[in-house]
């Protein structure tokens, strides 16, 4: 049975492919397209679909579009209400209707040979549900949804027995712990359903004194769903515009929503344990990509377990919705093994792409040690390595890689990626160093979804990861499941005494993800990246990159 999933209705559209119940392909449009988040998430881009995505998800695999047992798409537009009865007054709405009524045509065209009547709309919340409680690795669990919004709900809670959902509770609109936060990036001159990560990471330069004002405006009920009442943010700190710079209320203002919403994170996984009883909670939805909120969760509620679908915005809804559909014709889905679902290229294929630049490449005996001398001599390693990561997260095929050890590399990676200086770069640790050094956070944690502490001492040895609240959001590393990073991390340690590298994703400003082998070499081409790792091969910069004067702050 094959089954395409789509996801195309706000943002982040994207295509998995489902046969016989294995995941074999899931890609987000933007590594295909070059344009950040696939499109803006406005009603009058709903039509679009990730048709480069889609046509490479069924090439990977050999199948022409007529052979397709179904698409499934992750909205149905059957189930949305008006914009007075969402509560919203969304006038864009009617644009969304429309347009997913109409997108078994739109695929049709896109797919020549799909036959339309083979599309299945599929609710956006059970996609959401089924990209975690289908994808992780315990057959049996409870599910959270934590939104924006679908066609009318924010939310759901349920539970997966034998492969099939039971849904117990969904919050409707307009109530949504997940555009309260939108509109909280938004307020806070970020760029809303994009930045949210931003807010977070302010938010642990903030003190939550605003959380008696918010637990009233937020709150967890006790039939599984929540109230989100209208915040003017402004009366706690004024909105700021695009690079406007940010003050203590703002990072005040911050710390409190942030802070507020894992409480009521933490109220709703209890609700929906007292209801399962179940050792392991599974989540998605874009609130989901909140790991703070997560650590606390696993932390605070009885779950033993805690999985999140790496994909957990809306792009994984389109491997959700393939999940699910293939389960509704009968067959046996399979969890996913890992993220690494996107493109990947044959030595000689990545040879060939060396050539066609005319650059001059190397084959070292071994690119895991050749990368290991430069990262210990404080250079920049751009990482290309085996298939594409599915959902926003670099995990160790598409990454940018530093040296751990000097405080100055935030500054520099940041500056290599145009981000902002507040924001923290994360590490990649080796899984079975992990425990030495991290702590709070579940272990093994290999999709970045967890913020850990970083151990007292390990502080100052590491302060290019160490966020300025001792926490990190580590990454470890699997020597079964991902060899060769760990190999190169290895070889680092025995050079410089530390199993931990800086991991931060390979792009430049503004930019989706490096994907293909072109798309790297661009990358390296105009950034201050010292070596490019690309398969077996490498390619140097032959200008050494200013490093900054500074020495490693472990021998201050
Ligand atoms: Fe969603």
């Amino acid at each position: 049975m094959k089954v395409l999933g789509i996801n195309a209705i706000y943002h982040d559209p994207a295509s998995a492919l489902v046969v016989d119940g294995r995941i074999v392909a899931a890609a987000e449009e933007e590594r295909f397209s070059r344009r950040k988040h696939g499109k803006r998430p406005l009603p009058w881009s709903a039509w679009e679909l990730p048709e480069l995505s889609a046509a490479w998800c069924l090439k990977a695999a050999g199948i022409r579009p007529e052979e397709l047992d179904a698409v499934a798409y992750s909205f149905d537009p059957g189930l949305m209400t008006t914009p007075e009865d969402t509560g919203l007054f969304d006038d864009g709405d009617t644009m969304r209707k429309k347009y997913a009524e109409m997108a078994p045509d739109f695929l049709a065209h896109a797919l020549p040979g799909l036959d339309p009547a083979k599309v299945r709309f599929v609710k956006h919340h059970v996609a959401h549900a089924a990209s975690a409680g289908k994808a992780a690795p315990q057959r049996d669990n409870a599910v959270l949804v934590l939104d924006g919004r679908g066609e009318a709900h924010s939310h759901l809670a349920g539970r997966y027995v034998d492969g099939q959902l039971e849904v117990l509770a969904g919050q409707a609109l307009p109530h949504s712990l997940g555009l309260m936060y939108e509109e909280l990036t938004d307020h806070l001159g970020f760029l809303r359903s994009s930045d949210e990560f931003k807010v977070m990471a302010m938010a642990s330069y903030g003190k939550p004194r605003f959380l008696g004002e918010l637990s009233e405006l937020i709150r967890a009920t006790d039939d599984g769903g929540f109230r989100t009442e209208k915040i003017d943010f402004a009366e706690f700190a004024p909105r700021l515009g695009k690079d406007e710079p940010w003050t203590e209320a703002h990072a005040d203002l911050a710390a409190s929503v942030q802070t507020r919403l894992e409480e009521v994170l933490v109220d709703l996984a209890r609700w929906v344990h007292e209801q399962t009883g179940e050792k392991t909670l599974t989540m998605a939805g874009g609130t989901a990509l909140n790991c703070v909120a997560n650590t606390r969760i696993l932390a605070e509620s009885p779950f033993e377990q805690v999985w999140v679908q790496p994909a957990a915005g809306d792009a994984g809804t389109a491997l959700g919705a393939a999940l699910h559909v293939a389960a509704e014709l009968g067959e046996r889905t399979e969890p996913m093994a890992g993220a690494a679902l996107g493109r990947g290229w044959s030595d000689a294929e990545i040879e060939q792409q060396l050539q066609t630049a005319a650059i001059e490449y190397e084959r070292p005996d071994d690119v895991a040690e050749a990368v290991a001398e430069v990262l210990a001599d404080n250079g920049i390693v751009a990482w290309f390595q085996g298939r594409s990561e599915y959902g926003p997260r670099a995990l160790g095929h598409r990454s940018l890689l530093a040296h751990p050890g000097f405080e100055a590399n935030l500054e520099r990676m940041n500056d290599v990626k145009g981000r902002e200086q507040f924001r923290p770069v994360a590490p990649m640790v080796l899984l079975e160093k992990a425990p030495e050094i991290f702590s709070r956070g579940p272990i093994p944690s290999p999709y970045m979804l967890f913020v850990h502490d970083v151990a007292e001492e390990w502080r100052e040895r590491i302060p290019t990861v160490t966020h300025v609240d001792g926490t990190a959001r580590i990454q470890t590393i699997d020597a079964g499941t991902e060899p060769l990073v760990h190999r190169m991390i290895a070889a680092f340690e025995r050079r410089t005494g530390l199993p931990v590298v800086v991991n931060t994703s390979l792009n430049t400003a503004g930019r989706p993800m490096v994907d293909d082998p072109r798309d790297a070499l661009e990358c390296f081409g105009s950034a201050p990246v010292d070596l490019l790792a690309i398969g077996p091969f490498v390619v140097r910069r032959t200008k050494r990159t200013p490093r900054p004067a500074q020495d490693r702050s472990g021998q201050r």
